[in-house]
């Protein structure tokens, strides 16, 4: 199967231009734009940017056993719909991922119902290190040191010490601290206002939990990847001279800061709490200066009357993973960011920390798993429009300049005219730790 997609401007790893690509069988065979071949499919993107697939590291899909807020079908649909080609699901599902056969039970379910790319992190508990050292084939190891929805926690040193020492996937985390959130809920114990959310899971919270993995991770020089940085101060315990150490933050952490809770209340209820403004322009410029490396959404739906309940009974966790792409294209349409910073937060930044083979880039060799972007739509994100079972966005209302309109994965079309293909399927990623990691040279992960 040929596929050609004519004139689009390509977001290229060192380049926009103009040109062709064509696919064959799935994969990327040519970008050129002197390219005159015969193909079975042809599509005109002259206007339109043409990204590589957005790569989303932090996802809660909710299945198995949380069914009725979202399952793995409405998700990647909603992926599939926003530009995302793949996505890497964490543990805390009921029961959670923290044994190789419910691991690849996920996998299994997936296989029939993904409309894009899958991958599941093993969730890490105090007591299963046999369990996080059988798996393979997965992205990496996903440690709640604080916690958050479900039961996951490994808070124990001993036990934090131990699978850093004696694990070889890749690690990730939830950073905050458990005793300081809990120390905090209790000082604000009847307390019903949301906003004191910031204030229980505060920076202190994120700045020791942080600083503690970091610690674990240096010591044992094992590669370590910071979930959903929050606070300004996290920022300087990243230092780019660590390069095993790769931090994310979310589009909430970025948009909304307290002075929102009055307009939108538990909508924006997370772990971590969302911070000051001040903290979303230093996230923002972490990002700038390469210390974060990914923009991932901590995807994370409740239903609309789970988060009407009184604080603290309002779940944490806000749908995003159907509008990350168009928030941050709204954005480059402002003039804040780039394309190619897009591509390289999105993108390619992922695929090399979880080591996805054939993933994150336009270039020859590489899986089409493409999205063609509209820069000039403008649309309004509404509640009643989103594919997330749980159908509400915290950004209902919000006008965006920057649309996904096409996507494909390994060469099909998923998503095309406001239509998700329910005959395509992904595949289950392929990760590489040997050739992974942010920094990675032909040499290796230069530790
Ligand atoms: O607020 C959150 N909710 N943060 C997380 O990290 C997990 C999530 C969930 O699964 O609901």
């Amino acid at each position: 199967m040929k596929t050609l997609i004519c004139n689009a401007d390509v977001v290229l790893p060192g380049s926009i231009e103009r040109t062709h690509v064509l696919i064959v069988d799935g994969k990327i065979a040519a970008v050129d734009a002197s390219l005159n071949s015969t193909a079975d499919e042809k599509f005109d993107a002259r206007g339109l940017l043409l990204f590589p697939g957005v790569i989303d590291d932090q996802v809660h899909f909710r299945e198995p056993g949380l069914t009725h807020k979202e399952d793995l079908e409405t998700a990647s649909r909603a992926c599939a719909a926003g530009g995302v080609t793949t996505f890497l699901e964490m543990p805390n599902t009921k029961p959670p991922a923290t044994t190789v056969p419910l691991l690849e039970q996920k996998y299994a379910r997936a296989s029939q119902v993904s409309r894009v790319h899958y991958g599941f992190y093993m969730g890490a508990t105090c007591h299963n290190i046999q369990e996080l050292k059988q798996a393979t084939n997965v992205p990496g190891i996903k440690i709640f040191i604080g916690s958050s929805t479900g039961d996951l926690l490994v808070d124990d040193q001993q036990a934090l010490e131990t699978i850093f020492a004696e694990t070889e996937l890749p690690i990730c985390a939830h950073c905050e601290d458990e005793s300081t959130v809990r120390a905090n809920a209790k000082k604000f114990e009847g307390i019903t206002d949301v906003a004191i959310h910031s204030q229980i899971r505060d920076h202190e919270a994120a700045i020791i939990a942080t600083r503690r993995a970091i610690d674990l991770a240096c010591r044992h020089r094992h590669r370590f990847h910071v979930l959903h940085v929050s606070t300004a101060d996290e920022i300087p315990l990243l230092p780019a001279a660590r390069p095993w150490i790769t931090a994310e933050v979310c589009p909430h952490h970025l948009f909304f800061s307290v002075d929102d809770y009055e307009r939108l209340g538990s909508l924006i209820q997370m772990n971590p709490s969302i911070k000051f403004p001040l903290d979303c322009t230093q996230l923002w410029q972490g990002l700038k200066r390469g210390l974060i490396q990914v923009i991932a959404t901590d995807h994370a739906p409740h239903l609309l009357s789970e988060k009407e309940l009184p604080y603290p009974q309002s779940p944490s966790g806000l749908p995003a993973v159907e509008n990350s792409l168009a928030l941050l294209l709204h954005q480059a349409s402002l003039g804040h960011c780039t394309y190619q910073e897009i591509a390289s937060w999105m993108s390619d930044g992922p695929a090399r920390i979880w080591g996805l083979v054939g993933k994150g880039r336009i270039d020859v060799g590489y899986d089409a798993d493409l999205v063609l972007v509209d820069p000039h739509l403008k649309k309004t994100i509404r509640n009643e429009e989103q594919w997330t079972k749980s159908k509400w966005s915290p950004w209902h209302g919000e006008t965006l300049t920057g649309w996904p309109v096409q996507t494909w994965v390994r060469g099909k079309v998923v998503y095309q005219q406001g239509q998700v293909m329910d005959d395509v399927r992904g595949e289950r990623v392929r990760c590489d730790h040997q050739r992974g990691g942010y920094w990675a040279t032909e040499g290796g992960i230069g530790i």
